[in-house]
């Protein structure tokens, strides 16, 4: 029988946090063997909020090497980026012209930058749709993500149904998973681990910086057991083994948040090591690779696309 297709993808928008690797990455190591998987690099994506071309340019391949470093095998994933096939800009267009602009209006994203008096761009109203155009150029059964992208795929699904009900049956509809229990990786603050909140923990980060975050996660002053800190902890041990340690260390918020540290530590050392040594010319090739096994899957959907629409001339 053949394998489901699994599909999923991550801006190159800053250093990975260990909530992408918990809400996103993991989930994606444990379900990709099962899967033809593919792993996205959405640099397109990323311009509705990133302008500076060099950082883009080093963010690409630093997160390709990340993937790599946690264990993404590139023999066994098609790791590529959304830019080096244009058809998912294509099928975004067609996409764009089945959605409705209430129904875009009422995206996070979008309604977030309204909220705060920001000026959205035009990207950022349609992000939703090239999302979706990412998905389904691949005929995805499956897409891992966290919590916060629960609605970018409702809106796949919307433009899928659309589609489909506009002309006839050609593209798939796909499934969400979201882990329980890793749907929302809290930041230091408390609230959902966000660079754009500040508040997160560097995955790939120098054992200083990663000291410095974990000190400033908030806890109250009251109480035996910093919720907040725990959150965090139960990503790195067995929650038995911590509530026993937390029991023994009540109160003494300074050494629970060294304990939580010198796990963090441990658990991404030998990842760095890997890390250190994945060369840019590896993941150039890796990512050229990638490309072209991207193209020869998207190529006949969105040809099966352009039969559809009438674009094909007969
Ligand atoms: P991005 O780059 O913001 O995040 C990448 C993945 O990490 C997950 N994530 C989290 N999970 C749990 N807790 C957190 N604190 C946390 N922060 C981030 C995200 O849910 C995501 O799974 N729009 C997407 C990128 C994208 C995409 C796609 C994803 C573009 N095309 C097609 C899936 C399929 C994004 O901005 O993810």
């Amino acid at each position: 029988m053949e394998k489901q297709r699994l599909f999923t993808g991550l801006q190159p928008s800053g250093d990975l946090h260990i909530g992408n690797y918990f809400g996103a990455l993991k989930p994606f190591l444990d379900l990709y063997p099962k899967y033809e998987s593919f792993l996205m690099v959405a640099d397109y994506h990323s311009l509705t909020s990133l302008r500076d071309p060099d950082t883009l340019q080093r963010n690409i391949l630093n997160v390709v090497r990340d993937y790599m470093a946690v264990g993404v095998d590139p023999e066994e994933v098609v790791i590529f980026r959304q830019s080096d096939n244009p058809d998912h800009t294509e099928l975004a267009w067609v996409l764009n012209c089945m959605v409705t602009v209430p129904f875009l209006q009422q995206g996070h994203a979008y309604k977030d930058k309204v909220a705060k008096g920001l000026e959205p761009n035009v990207g950022l109203f349609t992000y939703p749709i090239l999302q979706a155009a990412d998905i389904v150029l691949y005929d995805t059964d499956v897409v891992p993500v966290g919590e916060d992208q629960r609605q970018h795929l409702e809106y796949t699904r919307e433009a899928v149904g659309k589609f489909n009900r506009a002309y006839k049956e050609t593209l798939k509809e796909p499934e969400t998973v979201i882990v329980e229990g890793v749907g929302i990786v809290p930041g230091t603050d408390g609230q959902k681990m966000s660079k754009s909140y500040g508040n997160v923990i560097p995955l790939f980060g120098e054992s200083n910086e990663i000291e410095k975050a974990v000190m400033s996660i908030v806890t109250d002053s009251e109480g035996n057991i910093p919720e907040n800190v725990l959150a965090i902890h139960k990503l790195f041990r067995d929650e038995d083994e911590l509530l026993s340690l937390y029991e023994k260390n009540a109160g003494k918020y300074g050494e629970l948040k060294k304990i939580l540290s010198a796990d963090i530590n441990s658990f991404i050392e030998p990842l760095k090591a890997k890390r250190a040594r994945i060369t840019d010319s590896e993941v150039r090739e890796v990512l050229a690779e990638g490309a072209r096994k991207a193209k020869e899957v998207s190529q006949s959907v969105m040809e099966r696309v352009r039969d559809t629409i009438g674009i094909n001339l007969n």
